[in-house]
Order: C-alpha cells, then sequence, then structure tokens
C-alpha cells in the first residue's frame, strides 16, 4: 500500500468533494460540514452515478442520479437500498491529504 499525496484540504469546499483519477479508477474525496473527509469509489453502486457531484450531509452522500445515500464511513448504501462501494484509506496530517493506493502512478483531476 502507497500513500498518494492528494492536496489539501482547503481544496475541497465544506460540504463538498472533489473527483480524483487514479490507476484503479476514480475515487470522490468527501469533505464534510464537521471537517472530517472521507474517500470512497466515485461510482454509486446502484447505476454508477458520480457521487463526487452529489450532496453531502452528514458523514453521507447522496447521488446525484436518483438519491441513493451512501454512508461515506462504510461505503455501503442505506435506508432500504442493498451494495456498496470500496473505502479508500485516507490520511489527514495537517490538512494535507493522502490515499493509500496499490499502484505507483496516478494523477489528479
Ligand atoms: S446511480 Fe446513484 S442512485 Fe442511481
Amino acid at each position: 500500500m502507497n500513500w498518494f499525496h492528494i492536496g489539501s484540504i482547503d481544496d475541497i469546499p465544506l460540504r463538498g468533494a472533489r473527483c480524483v483519477k487514479t490507476p484503479q479508477g476514480k475515487i470522490g474525496v468527501f469533505r464534510t460540514a464537521e471537517n472530517e473527509v472521507f474517500a470512497i469509489e466515485d461510482h454509486c453502486p446502484h447505476k454508477g452515478g458520480p457521487l463526487s457531484q452529489g450532496i453531502v450531509h452528514g458523514n453521507s452522500v447522496t447521488c446525484p442520479l436518483h438519491n441513493w445515500v451512501i454512508s461515506l464511513e462504510t461505503g455501503k448504501a442505506l435506508g432500504a437500498d442493498e451494495g456498496s462501494v470500496r473505502t479508500i484509506p485516507l490520511r489527514n496530517e495537517d490538512g494535507k491529504l493522502f490515499i493509500a493506493l496499490e499502484a505507483v502512478m496516478m494523477a489528479a483531476e
């Protein structure tokens, strides 16, 4: 597992997200109103909607396509919906964000 610097927490608005392209697919990095940061696959378990364009509330995001609610902590769909996305280990070092990936090369979008 390698840690990659993906920018600063200040690059992400509160209750917002950004999408990071990696060799392992797109990863959504989310910042909650409480200033917590989470990384999960940017691919809704329903039909692949871009979760990084969804609405962040609490520690969850609502998919922009059909409103499934996904937990940022577990990657699981909440409520009656079933499915989950991969969560990505994330480290916040004084506002510098790092995610753990197996591959060596990546590019931030
Ligand atoms: S693709 Fe996300 S709710 Fe349908």
